[in-house]
């Protein structure tokens, strides 16, 4: 394993204060997001959408890297031109999600597992070759009366672990992601502790299976109350209870935090995010920044519409977003 080229690429990915943008929603997913906004779920809609974010006039000011699902790094934008080459040319680096997503775990009602291990190493081969330098896998870890359990945990982190050190040895970063889900009404102490539970049990894995924290990225979830509970805490008590957490079971050899949004209004997303950074400048081991896909994505998705003549306006929107995301990661976000 090459882990200075790992490390290179982490370098570039974060450069100057940038973030990531997962564009990596599974046809499901997107077909979801695109029913909500009245936007036909079609396989050329979902192409012309990604066509239109991967063109958006200077947003490699902003994003270092974006994440893409396996339909879109086999098409090519409305200019012909293969979108992993066209983020390249853009000044972005190419991602690729590889999990085969969540699914409910036998024996454990109310809990999922990640599948997707079978065949890693041979899909990773072949999306090097299409021009990706990074990964992402997502776990999802749900609360609720009973859970998570302990074996939901042990076998989430058992593929996330299994998963990163295979990226690795293929000269992939691996982005790890352990989601702890906003669905509920548990308070934010409770996701502080499932938080806290989940990711020290997820680096005893990564330690356990050999993973090179310096060549690894991990994607979190802010700790933040659930979105059905009674009181909602305001931006520093989030930012404190986030940093805290982390800073008691995240390894100062990582290089880069960078957040998943997990259903926060993109403004909420970016204040949290500039809170900590500024709140906690020159106190934090890692580069703690934004791979979110709604917070960036949904204002830009919602004036688009599915129409040519929209795409001017939603571009900007996005360029927008991912520009205060940006100074957010910095702790420069002023509200302008
Ligand atoms: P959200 O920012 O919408 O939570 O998505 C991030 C992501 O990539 C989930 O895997």
């Amino acid at each position: 394993m090459n882990k200075e080229a790992l490390k290179n690429t982490i370098a570039q990915l974060f450069a100057s204060g940038k973030g990531l943008l997962a564009m990596d929603e599974s046809t499901d997913t997107c077909n979801k997001r695109f029913a909500a906004a009245g936007i036909p779920q079609t396989i050329e809609m979902r192409r012309s959408y990604r066509d239109m974010i991967v063109t958006t006039p200077g947003l490699h000011e902003s994003i270092g890297g974006a994440i893409l699902f396996d339909e879109t790094i086999r098409q090519q934008t409305k200019a012909g031109v293969p979108f992993a080459d066209a983020l390249i040319k853009a000044g972005i680096i190419p991602g690729i999600k590889v999990d085969m997503g969540a699914k409910p775990m036998a024996g454990f009602p109310g809990e999922k597992l990640t599948e997707g291990l079978d065949g890693l190493r041979d899909r990773l081969e072949e999306y090097k070759k299409l021009g990706a330098r990074f990964a992402k896998w997502r776990a999802v870890i749900s609360i609720g009366d009973g859970y998570p359990t302990i074996g939901n945990i042990e076998a989430n982190t058992h593929a996330l672990a299994s998963y990163a050190a295979i990226c690795q040895e293929a000269g992939i970063v691996p982005i790890v992601e352990p989601e702890v889900l906003m669905n509920g009404n548990h308070t934010i102490q409770r996701c502080f502790e499932v938080t806290e539970k989940v990711l020290k049990l997820l680096f005893y894995k990564l330690f356990v299976y050999r993973v090179v924290l310096e060549g690894m990225i991990l994607k979190p979830n802010m700790v933040i109350a659930g979105t059905e509970a009674e009181e909602k805490d305001n931006t520093d008590t989030v930012a404190e209870a986030t940093v805290t957490c982390l800073l008691q079971s995240v390894p100062a050899a990582v290089p880069a935090i960078a957040f998943l949004s997990g259903g926060q209004a993109p403004q909420e997303a970016t204040e949290h995010l500039n809170a900590m950074n500024k709140n906690y400048k020159g106190q934090l081991p890692w580069t703690l920044t934004f791979s979110f896909a709604r917070a960036v994505q949904q204002p830009a998705l919602e004036i688009w519409k599915g129409a040519d003549s929209n795409i001017e306006e939603a571009q900007k929107l996005l360029y927008q977003r991912a520009r205060m995301d940006a100074l957010a990661s910095r702790g420069e976000f002023t509200g302008d």
